[in-house]
């Protein structure tokens, strides 16, 4: 096997009536103060944040509302939230809500934390992160990960960026997964979710290790059950949002996708995450459906470098025998959940020349990267990718 470091410590709680922990678990961290973070308004509207609200408050826990976090959440928000959280001095933030408002909850931990620090200069690699303050995690979807990850991906809407930061100082000291605070969820945001959990495996699966024969078997075998898994249970939980057994497995393999678990002795590649990234910066379009679009027209592109490896994931994930069957059944399954593949069904339409130029340049960070390791991708690479989506 590949080496490899292993380290994921958020305390997962799992299990129906899970938040009612809340209280316990953030005394247990040294939480006295508590910024909550949300996002528009879910979670009002269910009367989960009531509900927590109210549980914190008669443990004795001080709390402070912070609200409002969008999809591919903004910097702006996450600023306001660092001096929220500064003047109330708390001592601990408290995510409820999925990867919008945990990643937004990580930033407004990190500047709490670092005062004098601009904290975008943490996301353009201009500082490293030293401290950050604790933070815990109620979630309602399942889709980012962000709830046992290392990552935190925030929009600077002046700048048009969108930017992931990976540091341990990112993981949540814990996760409180509960599948029927899912049941409210949208059926286009279950759709969603499913696509990026699966897409946090395969962005770990194609990397130039495959391309080497060096591949982990334990680790391949992983994320080829987590794929199949959520093939079988994407569908269920799309036809019936309450049903538990679909909703918990779809909630476990999202946080299996993205902790490290599915990429254990591998580079991790994810071009299709910075392709999707700057559709998501620019376009402001779901996280999962960037995704979708892009991954067919980035697999057909890179199939060539290392055809037996979409071979083994055709038999593997699909029970088909060629490359392209493999592709073909994943583009199939991505629309049969509502999901786009192409420019068009992502509702963009289709771009002028200097749109793809654009994407291209921000996707490889303007010439200072080359984008995965399956088939690094260049400006041009990157460029032809999206010319392949842009129909
Ligand atoms: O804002 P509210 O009103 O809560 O509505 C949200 C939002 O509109 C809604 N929602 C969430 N839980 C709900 C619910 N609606 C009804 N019932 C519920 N129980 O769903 C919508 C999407 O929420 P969001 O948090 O944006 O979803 P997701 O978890 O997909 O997070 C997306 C963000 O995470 C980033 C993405 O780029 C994007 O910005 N990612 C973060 C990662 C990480 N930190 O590790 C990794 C991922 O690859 C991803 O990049
Ligand atoms: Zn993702």
């Amino acid at each position: 096997m590949q080496a490899f470091v292993q380290y994921t410590p958020t305390e997962i709680i799992f299990g129906k009536g899970a938040e009612a922990q809340a209280a316990a678990l953030i005394k247990k961290y040294g939480g006295t103060k508590v910024l909550l973070v949300f996002g528009k308004g879910s979670i009002v509207k269910s009367g989960l944040l009531d509900k927590i609200a109210d549980n914190l408050t008669a443990e004795g826990i001080a709390i402070l509302k912070h609200g409002g976090a969008t999809p591919n959440p903004h910097l702006s928000f996450a600023r306001e939230g660092i001096k929220a959280a500064i003047d109330f001095g708390a001592d601990f933030i408290l995510a409820i809500g999925g990867g919008s408002a945990i990643d937004a909850a990580k930033a407004i931990a990190h500047g709490t934390k670092n005062p004098t620090t601009d904290i975008w200069k943490f996301w353009l690699r201009e500082e490293i992160i030293s401290a950050s303050l604790p933070v815990g995690v109620i979630l309602t979807i399942s889709a980012a990960g962000s709830e046992t990850s290392n990552s935190a991906v925030i929009t600077n809407t002046e700048t048009g960026q969108k930017r992931g930061l990976n540091t341990d100082f990112n993981r949540p000291c814990f996760a409180i997964m509960n599948p029927e605070l899912t049941y409210t969820l949208p059926k286009y945001q279950i759709a969603c979710g499913v696509a990026d959990i699966m897409m946090h495996t395969m962005d770990r699966y194609f990397t130039s290790e495959a391309n080497e024969n060096k591949t982990n078997e334990m680790t391949d075998e992983i994320s080829e059950a987590l794929l199949r898994v959520m093939i079988k249970y994407g569908p269920i939980a799309l036809e019936n949002p309450s049903n538990y057994d679909a909703q918990s497995e779809i909630m476990w393999a999202g946080s299996l996708s993205h902790n490290g678990m599915t990429g254990l002795g591998r580079t991790m590649d994810f071009s299709v995450h910075g392709l999707g990234h700057e559709l998501g910066g620019r376009f402001d379009v779901a996280h999962g459906a960037s995704l979708t679009t892009m991954w067919g027209a980035w697999a057909r592109y890179v199939c060539d470098v290392n055809p037996a490896r979409f071979t083994h994931f055709a038999e593997k994930v699909w029970g088909v025998s060629t490359p392209m069957e493999g592709i073909e059944k994943t583009e199939a399954f991505f629309k049969s959940i509502g999901l786009p593949t192409n420019f068009t069904e992502l509702g963009i339409g289709v771009q002028p020349d200097d749109v793809i130029d654009a994407l291209a340049d921000g996707c490889v960070f303007h010439g200072k990267r080359l984008v995965g390791s399956f088939k690094p991708l260049d400006k041009n690479a990157a460029a032809e990718v999206y010319k392949m989506a842009n129909q």
